[in-house]
């Protein structure tokens, strides 16, 4: 690492301070790097083979999705990020309504923790609680939200919590907000993401105030489509980029330039599918295991369930929250909820 010299002028100034970071994510413990590999192995010898999303993102993953957010046919990352800057301050006297002051606000996902660095000087955490799977990439973005912000309490989190939300004791047990925007749900099949939005909303589990959520509506299959299937291929090297990561994690050898990236919106389960397809009949290795593709066949990679605010007010409802408000854009392209328990 370089350590540039502080010139002698700026050595009164305070030096940029680093959030305290926590690791729970098991990939960096190699005792338990097996059910990683495991889980891996099942969904790709399966005769419908899968593989879970969230391994889309290791280092070069979040920088893709990072420049996804940035395309013009991704519009779900701009138009949350006007919901929230049009509404926040009803967001922030929704909270008060709440007796909600300074919560502790749990950042699920946060990747490079933009959206939460929007919301920061409305909402006035006393404590911010970043947590994601991609651990260096969030190691760094929470020392930029430091740099931001350097009065403010940071504990960032390299968790699984797909796997469950038990926080360590370092995280403020009361008022807890949870904030799970970009419509990250999305990726949990309906019934999943019942059981995830019943634990947070479950006071003996995730300890929980309430819940601000981000979510994408359904609409036409055209806009749909392109925000999967952007011109440049940013998504197609996104989503072509998870097989890199299985060659890493699992020793296999799959050959990017054997794949192509299919995105559609299936209407009747109202979920955007990401695949990778087989361009010719082939091969793939690792330790233990041999699985062939014929030309044609497909790796299902990512599903984003699209809702109805009726449909997701129903399910928040349904999950135990007691009151449920939510704010959308002229559009209705995109929406966010403000649930309380
Ligand atoms: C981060 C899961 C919300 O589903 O829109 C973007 C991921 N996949 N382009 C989404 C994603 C392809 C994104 N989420």
């Amino acid at each position: 690492m370089n350590h540039p010299v502080t010139p002698p002028s700026l050595s009164l100034e305070r030096p940029p301070s680093s959030p305290q970071f926590i690791n729970l994510y098991s990939d960096s413990t190699p005792g338990q790097a097996p059910s990683t590999a495991q889980e891996l192995s099942q969904g790709l010898v399966a005769a419908a083979a899968s593989v879970s999303p969230k391994y889309l993102y290791n280092a070069l993953g979040s920088k893709l999705f990072e420049a996804i957010t940035g395309l013009s046919e991704y519009y779900p990352t701009r138009t949350e990020a006007g919901i929230f800057e049009a509404c926040h301050t009803q967001i922030a006297e929704t909270l008060a309504r709440n007796g909600i002051k300074n919560p502790c606000l749990i950042d699920l996902g946060a990747g490079n923790c933009a959206k939460a660095m929007a919301l920061i000087p409305h909402l006035l955490p006393r404590q911010y609680v970043p947590v994601d799977i991609s651990v260096d990439f969030l190691k760094e973005a929470a020392a930029q939200v430091q740099n931001s912000f350097p009065a403010l309490d940071i504990i960032g989190l390299g968790m699984d919590f797909s796997a469950g939300l038990a926080l360590p004791d370092e995280v403020q047990a009361h008022d807890r907000v949870f904030f799970y925007p970009g419509s990250s749900l999305g990726n949990f099949q309906p019934d999943q993401a019942l059981k995830f939005l019943q634990h947070i909303a479950d006071p003996a589990q995730g300890k929980a105030r309430g819940l601000l959520l981000g979510i994408d509506l359904v609409k036409d299959a055209a806009t749909l489509e392109a925000a999967y299937d952007d011109a440049l291929g940013v998504t197609a090297a996104f989503n072509k980029n998870l097989l890199l990561n299985i060659n890493d994690l699992l020793q296999a050898d799959f050959d990017v330039r054997q794949w192509r990236h299919v995105a559609l919106f299936n209407a009747a389960q109202s979920r955007i599918e990401m695949h990778l397809e087989a361009t010719h009949d082939l091969a793939v290795h690792w330790p233990g295991h041999r699985r062939r593709f014929r030309a044609g066949e497909r790796i299902h990679t990512e599903s984003s369930y699209k809702y109805t605010p009726e449909h997701m007010m129903a399910l928040l409802k349904q999950a135990g929250f007691r009151q449920v408000e939510h704010w959308s854009d002229a559009e209705h392209r995109f929406a966010v909820f403000w649930a309380s328990v």
